[in-house]
C-alpha cells in the first residue's frame, strides 16, 4: 500500500484543496494564470463552489511557481469569514508569518518575526552571499503596523529582492467590512508590480467588488474564469482510478454520472469514491450508478438532516422547493411564490441571503442549489 506522503496516490479526494496527481484538466485556466503571473498581471479569478480554484492556484501555481523560482516568496492568504477590519489584519499576519515560514524555512526566523511584527517594523533581506533571509528592524515612522499597509510594505520589501506572488482567496469576504476594500486599494498599489490573484467561493459578492464603478477596486484586474472539465477528461480520470479495483465504465456512463450530479467535481468524486469502494471487477453501468446514489444519500442522512436544522421552516421550504423544480429562473414569479405559501418579500429575502451564504448559486438558466447531492437527498427524502 502507497503512503501519500511517500508516494502519492491517484484516488478520489474530496473536502480538500488537491495536488497535481489528483487534479484533473484545467489546462487552459493553467496557462493563462502562468501567462498572467509572467507578466506580473492582477487577476481575479472566478469558478463555481468546489471546482478547484483553490486547489489550482495554490497547490498546482503557487508551487509551480516555487519551483521555477527556488528562491521567492508566495504570499497565501484565506479570508473566510473575516468579519472586522481586526479579524482581518490579524488574518493576513498570520498568512505573512506563514507564508514567510513556507518560502524560507530557516529556523528561527519566523518567531522572530512573529515578535517582532506586533511592535516594531522588520525589514527582511537576503544575504547576497549565502542567499538566507534576515531581519533587520528599524522602529516603524508611523506606528502603523496594525493595518494592511504595513503587511503589504513587507511583501513589497521581499518583492523587491525576488520574486514573489500574491494569493488571496475567499476575497469576497472582505465585502462585510466596509472600509477594507480602500486599504486594499492601497495596499495593492504598494505591489503593483507584483502578480496577484484574488479568488472566492461566491461569484456573485466577489464580482460586485470590482463591478461598481463607484468602489475602490473598481475595475480592479484581468478575470479568468473556470469553466466545466470536458466530458472526456473526467471519464478518462475515472476510469485511471475505478482500473485499480479492475472496474470499468464506458465513456456513455461516465457522461451521464457527471450530468447526475451537475459536473462539479467534488461531488462526482464523491459518488466515484462510493463506487470504487464497493465494487470490484465490474463493468459499472447506470443501474450501478444510480443504485450507488441512493446508498451515498442513505448513507449521509444525518449529515445532510443535521445541516438542513441550521436552517428556519420558512428557507427549508425555499430549499425545497427549488430542488423540487431543480432550477428556477425568476423566484419572484407569482407561481413559485404561491407554492412557497410566502410573501413576495420573504421569498426575496430568503432568496438573498441563500445566495449570499453559497447554499444556492444563480446561473444563467437561474437558481439551484449549490450542491447537487443536496439537492437529490432533498428529492428523496423530504418531496
Ligand atoms: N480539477 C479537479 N480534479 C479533481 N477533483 C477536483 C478538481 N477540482 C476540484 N475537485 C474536487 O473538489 C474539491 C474541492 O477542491 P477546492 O477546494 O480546490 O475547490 P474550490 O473551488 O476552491 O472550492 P470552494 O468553492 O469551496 O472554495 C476537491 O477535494 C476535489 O474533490
Ligand atoms: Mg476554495
Amino acid at each position: 500500500m502507497c503512503i501519500d506522503t511517500i508516494c502519492p496516490m491517484k484516488a478520489f479526494l474530496i473536502d480538500q484543496a488537491i495536488e497535481e496527481e489528483n487534479f484533473c484538466n484545467f489546462e487552459s485556466e493553467r496557462e493563462a494564470l502562468r501567462r498572467h503571473i509572467k507578466q506580473k498581471n492582477h487577476i481575479v479569478l472566478y469558478g463555481p463552489r468546489n471546482f478547484g480554484k483553490t486547489s489550482l492556484v495554490k497547490n498546482i501555481i503557487g508551487k509551480e511557481f516555487k519551483q521555477t523560482h527556488p528562491e521567492s516568496f508566495v504570499f497565501f492568504a484565506d479570508l473566510i469569514e473575516v468579519r472586522s477590519m481586526e479579524m482581518l489584519v490579524s488574518r493576513l499576519r498570520a498568512a505573512f508569518e506563514n507564508s514567510f515560514r513556507h518560502s524560507f524555512p530557516a529556523k528561527n526566523l519566523i518567531q522572530k518575526t512573529k515578535r517582532l511584527l506586533s511592535a516594531l517594523r522588520p525589514e527582511i533581506n537576503i544575504d547576497p552571499l549565502t542567499g538566507q533571509p534576515s531581519l533587520s528592524i528599524t522602529l516603524s515612522e508611523q506606528k502603523h503596523q496594525d493595518t494592511i499597509v504595513f503587511i503589504f510594505e513587507m511583501i513589497q520589501d521581499l518583492a523587491k529582492k525576488m520574486p514573489s506572488l500574491i494569493i488571496i482567496d475567499e476575497f469576497q469576504d472582505i465585502a462585510i467590512i466596509p472600509e477594507a476594500q480602500a486599504h486594499f486599494r492601497a495596499a495593492f498599489e504598494i505591489t503593483k508590480d507584483t502578480p496577484i490573484i484574488l479568488l472566492g467561493s461566491k461569484n456573485h459578492i466577489l464580482s460586485q467588488i470590482f463591478a461598481n464603478p463607484n468602489a475602490p477596486l473598481a475595475s480592479w484586474g484581468q478575470d479568468i474564469s473556470m469553466g466545466k472539465i470536458p466530458y472526456t477528461d473526467y471519464h478518462l480520470y475515472i476510469q485511471e482510478r475505478f482500473s485499480q479495483n479492475k472496474n470499468t465504465i464506458s465513456l456513455e456512463t461516465a457522461t451521464e454520472l457527471q450530468d447526475l450530479v451537475k459536473r462539479v467535481p467534488e461531488s462526482i468524486n464523491t459518488l466515484c469514491q462510493h463506487i470504487h469502494i464497493n465494487h470490484e471487477n465490474t463493468d459499472i453501468t447506470l443501474t450501478i450508478v444510480n443504485t450507488a446514489l441512493q446508498t451515498l444519500l442513505e448513507s449521509k442522512t444525518s449529515r445532510f438532516e443535521s445541516y438542513l436544522a441550521h436552517f428556519s421552516d420558512s428557507e427549508q421550504k425555499i430549499l425545497i422547493e427549488i430542488s423540487r423544480i431543480r432550477i428556477i429562473e425568476k423566484p419572484q414569479s407569482i407561481a413559485f411564490i404561491k407554492k412557497t405559501g410566502m410573501t413576495n418579500k420573504s421569498v426575496s429575502r430568503i432568496i438573498k441571503k441563500l445566495w449570499d451564504n453559497g447554499v444556492i448559486t444563480k446561473q444563467k438558466e437561474g437558481y439551484e442549489l449549490t450542491d447537487p447531492l443536496l439537492e437529490h437527498y432533498i428529492r428523496l427524502y423530504r418531496i
